[in-house]
């Protein structure tokens, strides 16, 4: 049992399924080959810039004030390294499964399965969150032009009743009452009931979804164009606001830089590394790929490049256009103009608001089917999974399942709670993409691997560097170090300690084994934005795997293809 739950499946064979299985696997039809650097750099970057940076980045500058420009810096470095990682996987292996098969090659499939019903969490669970902002900015978007929908068919149950109780509360005290509580409240008050049962739910949520799961349904070609269509868009938008807004800024809103010191700044983890997620949705795609091995690394590369500078100036030009103390707001790009008296601006940013996040729930609900194509052929899920549709080259029934596992909860879940579970998953699978790189067998022990030209990450030793730097960071945070042994009952610190933990044996793993750098320093990074999450995401989490185990070792254990063949 124990060696068969990490029987793993090599590199060669994954891609001799590949040569070998367009017949075997995919039931019905072949995917379509068209998409190139171009095309991929476009789909990162529709994937990556969105609810993020349009809604869920007003909170985090709150917190951090502008000091949160750091925050992006770090965020960016951390997916730079696990970039790299994925750039080496899917050039090494470009099959479709994206973190899952690279995992299946490298871990086993006890991991891969931990790691495909992970990555559930960023794609489905994400794209919850972002049909959930959509609705938000769509909502205002409607009363832009005097059409009104009532609250509660734009709104989760949770934060209408939440909304009814703080307002209870505030009439009782002296607190001014804040129109997104108003707003909740009148949603709870105004709802239709059956019995006690009040009916509240985010059908906008519900519609884009659907929308978008046909788009996607009906063709890669399709979902190319409409996303290229899209970015273009958005990326003038956001270059708009930076250009505009710099003349806007006053220098002395920069002042101080960090009002709540650095635990302010990284309060923002969850918001911030949100923005980033998506660059590696692409890899999903590697099979309708030309060149999987030379475009997708690039795709993703650039992607992550050109989000990352557009990010940094888009948070210097927020704090700098009003005091970070008004950004906790869900619409920060549209608040800023609307609060300098440019409301035509504001408006402009809400409907590129409305497309950009469209364009980030087409990407992901094309990624989900595509990590399910993968679990199915391998017998992990059932084989439905892997049918191709004969006349739209797409994954149909795993494209029409994620369409309601997405757009079903979406008319009930609450943001915050879906985008901080969104970025722990997806930074457990940055952990295991950036540690799975590490135990990749070398080139020469693949016999296909010579025949294409591969990225490969620069190794540099990190015998050295990574113990220097652990010295360095026990110096440097041995105040809290200390403070963290002093244990006050504290859940929150519990994550840290495995942080801790984890940093001493990946320094003595990297002194006696000459690990490579870059993926070490990915793990760690990563590993280290999920301590920042807190303790009831991490228990959140830990809940979701447990039922993931729970199905693989009723199901996906006895069907593994693997499991025949032992
Ligand atoms: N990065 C994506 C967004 O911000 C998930 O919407």
């Amino acid at each position: 049992m124990n060696k068969s739950i990490f029987r793993k499946k090599s590199v060669s064979k994954l891609l001799e399924d590949l040569a070998s299985g367009d017949s075997e696997h995919q039931q019905g039809g072949k995917l379509n080959k068209v998409l190139r650097t171009k095309d991929l750099t476009f789909m990162g970057i529709a994937a990556v810039i969105g609810a993020g940076i349009f809604s869920t980045i007003g909170v985090a500058s709150y917190n951090g004030g502008p000091g949160v420009t750091i925050l992006f810096v770090i965020t960016a470095i951390t997916c730079g390294f696990s970039a790299l990682c994925y750039a080496e996987f899917a050039s090494r292996i470009p099959v479709s499964g994206s973190a899952y098969t690279y995992a299946y090659a490298s871990f086993g499939e006890l991991i891969a399965w931990i790691i495909g019903w992970d990555l559930l969490m960023e794609y489905a669970i994400g794209n919850i969150a972002v049909a959930i902002s959509w609705s938000k900015y769509f909502t205002n978007l409607m009363e832009g032009f005097h059409i009104h929908i009532p609250g509660f068919l734009t709104m989760d149950y949770l934060s209408a009743y939440r909304g009814s109780e703080a307002l209870q509360k505030l009439k009782t005290g002296s607190a001014a009452i804040d129109q997104n509580t108003k707003l909740a409240a009148a949603a709870w008050t105004s709802a239709p009931q059956i019995g006690s049962l009040k009916l509240i739910a985010d059908v906008p949520a519900l519609l884009i979804v659907f929308i978008i799961t046909w788009l996607v349904y009906v063709g890669i070609k399709e979902t190319k164009k409409a996303t290229n269509a899209m970015v273009m868009l958005k990326i003038a938008v956001v270059l708009g606001v930076i250009v505009l807004g710099f003349f806007y800024v006053t220098p002395a809103n920069w002042h101080p830089f960090l009002p709540n010191g650095f635990a302010g700044v990284m309060k923002g983890v969850s918001g911030v590394f949100f923005a980033y997620i998506g660059f590696d949705a692409i890899s999903t795609t590697a099979e309708e790929c030309e060149n999987p091995q030379r475009d997708l690394p690039r795709g993703m590369i650039y992607s992550l490049i050109i989000c990352t500078v557009l990010y940094i100036l888009i948070a210097l030009v927020l704090t700098g256009m009003v005091n970070y103390k008004e950004l906790q707001v869900e619409d920060p790009l549209a608040f800023v103009f609307a609060r300098i008296g440019l409301k035509n601006i504001s408006y402009v940013i809400s409907i590129s608001a409305v497309i950009a996040t469209a364009s980030v729930l087409l990407i992901f609900q094309m990624g989900q089917p595509r990590i399910w194509m993968s679990m199915s052929r391998d017998g992990l899920l059932p084989k439905a999974f892997s049918r191709i549709h004969p006349k739209y080259q797409t994954p149909s029934f795993a494209t029409v399942v994620t369409g309601f596992v997405v757009a079903v909860p979406a008319l009930f879940l609450n943001l915050t709670e879906v985008t901080d579970l969104t970025s722990i998953g997806t930074l457990f699978a940055f952990v295991l993409v950036c540690g799975g790189v590490l135990l990749l067998p070398k080139d020469e022990e693949i016999p296909e691997a010579g025949s294409h030209k591969k990225f490969k990450i620069p190794y540099v030793n990190s015998k050295f560097i990574v113990p220097v730097l652990f010295l360095i960071g026990l110096v440097v945070f041995w105040k809290p170090f200390i403070a963290l042994f002093h244990y006050t009952g504290d859940q929150d610190k519990l994550p840290y300690f495995l942080f801790i933990g984890l940093s001493a044996i990946i320094t003595v793993l990297a002194f006696i084994k000459n690990l490579s750098l870059i993926p070490v320093l990915g793990l760690v990074s990563c590993f280290y934005l999920m301590t920042e999450l807190g303790y009831t995401n991490w228990l959140r989490f830990l809940i979701w795997l447990v039922i993931g185990l729970v199905i693989y070792f009723t199901y996906s254990y006895r069907h593994s293809k693997l499991n025949a063949a032992s």
